[in-house]
């Protein structure tokens, strides 16, 4: 786990891993797969993203945009996070726009949690999608996507993407499956509202009662915490 001193810290050590594995994962592959976060937290990461320096570091046309979730509104709608990411650096930099994959939920929540798999077998032909980076974010009931305390969501181990029903709007979100196959997914938390969440995600003595982000654990990646002070406040408590 990495503490900073504030958002803006946290916001420059996140955007700077990105443009290192974007240059990694090109070299390597010729291609950068990444899944952005939703909510507020991530913001700041994609707009230092979009300005200098670091917008000119990174390979936009290599880049391939995906989404851990998405709320079931319309794009243009401020809930919707493909909206944010969009504002906040995708219409921004010169990304082709046939990388950017966003899951499209305007109403149907199972059809786009689909529709999104289906997308996923094309771009992925080797199986279960092994994404270079993987950004979550960490509600205050320890959810993580909208993998949602209680959704029948977090049972689903086979399918990439699953509906969730629990929340209004509906939402959709990828799976365990997928988001264990990560090759490097950072938590990036904010915030003393997060001090709870964060203490019992990182205290694994509990493994029964773990909260739905407890239960990121990449197979064979790198899971790392960002997070600044407000949110470690809590962790000098733990027993
Ligand atoms: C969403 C997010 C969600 C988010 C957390 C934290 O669609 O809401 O994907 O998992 O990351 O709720 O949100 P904040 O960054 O706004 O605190």
């Amino acid at each position: 786990m990495e503490i900073f001193d504030d958002l803006e810290a946290l916001s420059h050590a996140a955007a700077a891993l990105f443009v290192t594995e974007a240059k990694r994962a090109v070299e390597v592959s010729g291609r950068f797969t990444v899944v952005l976060a939703g909510g507020s937290t991530p913001r700041r990461t994609y707009e230092l993203l979009a300005e200098p320096p670091l917008r000119e570091q990174v390979e936009w046309a290599s880049v391939h945009i995906y989404w851990g979730d998405e709320r079931c509104v319309p794009p243009d709608d401020p809930h919707s996070n493909e909206h944010m990411a969009r504002q906040a650096l995708l219409d921004r930099v010169p990304i082709p726009s046939d990388h950017i994959h966003p899951f499209s939920c305007h109403s149907d929540a199972a059809k786009a949690a689909t529709d999104y798999e289906d997308a996923l077998r094309e771009a992925f032909t080797g199986g279960t999608p092994r994404f270079d980076l993987i950004y979550l974010g960490l509600g205050e009931d320890g959810h993580t996507a909208s993998l949602i305390p209680g959704d029948p969501a977090l049972d689903e181990h086979e399918r990439w993407t699953a509906a969730v029903e629990s929340k209004d709007p509906g939402r959709v979100t990828l799976t365990y499956a997928v988001l264990n196959q990560g090759s490097i997914v950072a938590f990036l938390v904010s915030g003393a509202n997060k001090g709870d969440a964060l203490r019992q995600v990182l205290d694994d003595s509990n493994p029964t009662n773990s909260l739905p982000a407890a239960r990121v654990r990449p197979v064979n990646g790198i899971l790392r915490y960002l997070v600044d002070t407000s949110a470690a406040s809590k962790l000098a408590e733990r027993k």
